[in-house]
């Protein structure tokens, strides 16, 4: 863990700079607009340990796959998000001095990210060994209302010299992904120039041929007066430059504005990129550094009206929550169909940038709560529009007749994961896309979606199902073996029981939706029948007898579902028992002794409860929660919040508090040492989940909204709104009393507490009760 941040509820700062704190920050202060997103790394020049990065959504190169041992059906290559052409730079020389805070003494220094804004700041002093000193104040934002913009203001105060100063606004053209497997270069450099006040690099993704312009103009002014002096300008390969020289006096404050286009041809045709740079920064002129933040400022102001929770009494929950929200909003933004959600955001490398089952399992409730049903209809499309690819991947591993397994880890639909245990066996993948369609048509409503697209999805899923059990003869009941589950601290298990479970419920699910589609849409169904040379009789028959004799590993004694075959038999150890300094254990002990034990990296048997919550009564869901959460360390970011919303529902609000903070503050606090490495971003959405399912107790059963709160003792009231059903619910949760407002006038059936009320019209609903 590292604590050294503080602030309030929208902002976080850092208020004293230490070299070994910048690598965190540098993820923590990200900023992203859905479009482009960046670590928060200086402008000037920083010559100590430092992740430069800036990411394009969308932009990936596919890197050969690199293994040890080659195993048939591994993937191609390993798609990365590209670190992009950099126009942040800005380097200030004094004299022969380079503006440097790795090798200077630094005072009074901050760094905010204004939440509410979404501004970066940055202020400190400097000096260098001969004792003169400058004063630096930053700003710095990607425009939410223009996408392809970002905005810096730079400001500097000589505090106790005159004489030359220079400063050089730059383009970074060779720039690098810092993890390539083989340390290759991803980008091509295309052109550089510039037209009239601007300078622009071109560069092109080898292989994947993604072309992107970085275009830049500059300002300066001196003690608030409008521009003196032009700069001298260079551009060549990978490189252009704006630069400043001047004679300063001390106290003068000199201001230079960049702003950047970034253009891609995802986006735009390839021949255009340059001219639309440059009139997208012709816009951005006229417009001015002022009105260009404030723009964006109204665009989190509607955001936040929408999307912000309010915790009362409680400083670190409600910045933490904060925090996840501002992340999510600023990673995706639902405006462009192609695109998902990694698991780092812009805010790091690891994992690639694609797509995982994290999109579907955690995150999808917070886009159908907080943004339009479309952008939640979209995330689904995506997978939609890969079944072909699933198809192919399935085919790849043995599977027939159009049975689909997604990948664990994609950008185009193909497999880009190359561990084997993860790769073949992590197949509850499959699982999560199912759920999700269920999910997204229980919150909305969009039947329709099932009709015209889920349902094909969901017979190619479970045919892979029905293709992947076997019959176990000593059993007489089907069985999935060689899986990984959840928790990948287990590989190669045998009936993984939450495996097990999405597999039988995903039959079950398909079988329902068949009957659904043939009734109420009899002409598509007998396309999709064609579409998919379906046979109803043999193949339903078969699932339904997979669906009833799937064996389920449980401990009658203990009272519990086993996690897998064997589970009882490992040496069972509780995570109090490793100490601090051992974890995460997958950074401290070897594989083997990982294996061994009965640790847990994240919720699995928990992760099958939550999900089908209501098939299990209060006393079992109990007894598997006391016998799983002592042994769960946490160690995947996933994993808090499914505890927290059980612990809520199990009345334990201590506990469910303590895992809350864990979540909300997993990357603040930096529980599991890697924040470096960029930020958790889809863990984000399970924070949110764990507030609103946790806290707020918010379910969808049976087409109704329904509440069970539960507040933590230090939190007076907790306000959020939602989106149901094209109605936006205001929620606020007291100690004593739940009050409800919806938007428009209709009316909304609604439970509380196990009892029914209707909230008609924009009247509030106040309904007391014991917390
Ligand atoms: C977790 C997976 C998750 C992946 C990406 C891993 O550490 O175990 O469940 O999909 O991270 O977030």
């Amino acid at each position: 863990m590292k604590r050294y941040l503080s602030g309030d509820e929208w902002n976080i700062e850092e208020r004293e700079f230490k070299p070994e704190h910048h690598p965190n920050s540098e993820s923590l202060f990200s900023l992203g607009n859905g479009h482009m997103g960046q670590r928060a790394n200086f402008e000037e020049t920083y010559s100590g340990p430092s992740l430069q990065g800036n990411y394009l959504a969308g932009v990936y190169y596919p890197d050969k796959t690199r293994v040890g041992w080659w195993k048939n059906g591994y993937p191609e290559y390993f798609a990365r998000v590209v670190n992009a052409p950099q126009w942040i730079g800005i380097r200030i020389f004094s004299g022969e001095n380079e503006l440097d805070l790795y090798r200077m003494d630094v005072s009074e220094f901050m760094r905010k990210l204004d939440m509410k804004s979404g501004i970066l700041h940055r202020s400190f002093t400097a000096s260098w060994p001969d004792g003169t000193s400058v004063r630096v104040e930053t700003q710095r934002f990607l425009s939410m209302s223009r996408r392809e913009l970002g905005a810096i203001r730079y400001r500097l105060t000589p505090v106790n010299f005159s004489g030359e100063l220079s400063a050089s606004l730059y383009l970074e053209g060779d720039v690098r992904n810092q993890n390539a497997n083989y340390r290759e270069k991803f980008w091509k450099p295309l052109g550089h120039g510039t037209s009239g006040r601007y300078s622009w690099l071109t560069s092109r993704t080898k292989k994947t041929g993604f072309e992107v312009c970085v275009a830049m103009s500059t300002r300066m002014r001196i003690n608030g007066r409008s521009d003196t002096i032009a700069p001298d300008r260079e551009s060549k390969v990978n490189f252009a430059a704006h630069r400043y020289r001047l004679t300063v006096q001390a106290g003068e404050t000199i201001e230079w504005t960049k702003l950047a286009a970034v253009t891609t041809s995802r986006d735009h045709p390839a021949d255009q990129l340059v001219q639309q740079a440059c009139n997208l920064l012709d816009r951005a002129e006229k417009t001015g550094f002022d009105d260009l933040k404030k723009e964006h400022i109204n665009w989190w102001n509607r955001k936040w009206d929408i999307s912000d929770i309010r915790i009362e009494g409680d400083l670190s929950a409600q910045q933490g929550i904060r925090f996840n929200i501002f992340h999510l909003n600023q990673t995706y933004t639902g405006h462009d169909p192609r695109l998902n959600i990694g698991p780092k955001g812009f805010t790091g490398e690891k994992y690639g940038g694609s797509t995982y089952w994290d999109t579907e399992a955690y995150c999808l409730p917070y886009y159908l709560n907080t943004m339009d049903a479309r952008v939640a209809r979209n995330l689904l499309l995506y997978r939609y529009h890969q079944l072909d690819k699933a198809i192919e991947n399935a085919v790849k591993l043995g599977f027939t007749n159009g049975a689909a397994l997604f990948p664990m880890v994609t950008m185009t639909g193909e497999e880009c994961h190359n561990e084997w245990e993860i790769t073949f066996e992590e197949i509850h993948r499959n699982g999560a896309i199912a759920y999700a369609i269920f999910n997204y048509i229980r919150h909305t409503g969009d039947r329709q979606y099932l009709v015209e697209y889920g349902l094909e999805v969901l017979i190619a899923l479970s045919r892979f199902w029905a293709q992947r059990v076997n019959f176990s003869s000593s059993k007489q009941q089907f069985v999935i073996l060689g899986v990984t589950g959840p928790n990948e601290y287990e590989n190669n298990v045998n009936n993984n029981w939450y495996t097990n479970l999405i597999a039988v419920w995903t039959l079950n699910y398909t079988l329902e939706s068949l009957e659904y589609v043939q009734k109420n849409a009899p002409r598509r169904y007998e396309e999709i029948l064609k579409r998919t040379h379906f046979d109803p009789q043999r193949e339903t028959a078969r699932w339904k007898s997979v669906a009833d004799h799937t064996y389920f590993p449980e401990d009658k004694e203990l009272g519990i579902f086993l996690q897998q075959e064997g589970y009882l038999d490992k040496e069972q150890i509780l995570s109090d028992e490793v100490p601090e300094q051992e974890r995460p254990v997958n950074q401290h002990w070897s594989w083997d002794r990982i294996l061994r034990s009965s640790l847990i990296k994240q919720a699995d048997v928990l992760q099958g409860i939550y999900f089908f919550e209501s098939y299990f009564d209060l006393d079992t869901i109990r007894r598997n929660f006391d016998f799983y959460e002592p042994r769960t360390l946490h160690e995947s970011s996933l994993s808090p919040c499914v505890h927290v919303i059980l612990a809520a529902k199990l009345r334990r609000a201590e506990k469910a508090y303590q895992l809350y903070l864990r979540t909300s503050r997993l990357d603040l606090d930096d529980y599991n040492n890697e924040v470096g490495e960029g930020c958790h971003i889809t863990s984000m959405a399970g924070t949110w989940l764990s507030v609103i399912e946790g806290f707020g107790g918010m379910r969808v059963v049976n087409h109704h909204l329904s509440f069970n709160p539960l507040l933590p003792e230090s939190w007076q009231s907790l306000r959020f709104s939602i989106n149901f059903r094209g109605n936006r619910i205001r929620i606020i949760i007291t100690r004593k009393q739940i009050e409800l407002t919806a938007a428009n006038d209709e009316e909304v059936t609604i439970q509380i507490a196990n009892q029914t009320f209707t909230l008609s019209g924009r009247k509030p609903l106040q309904v007391s009760f014991k917390a």
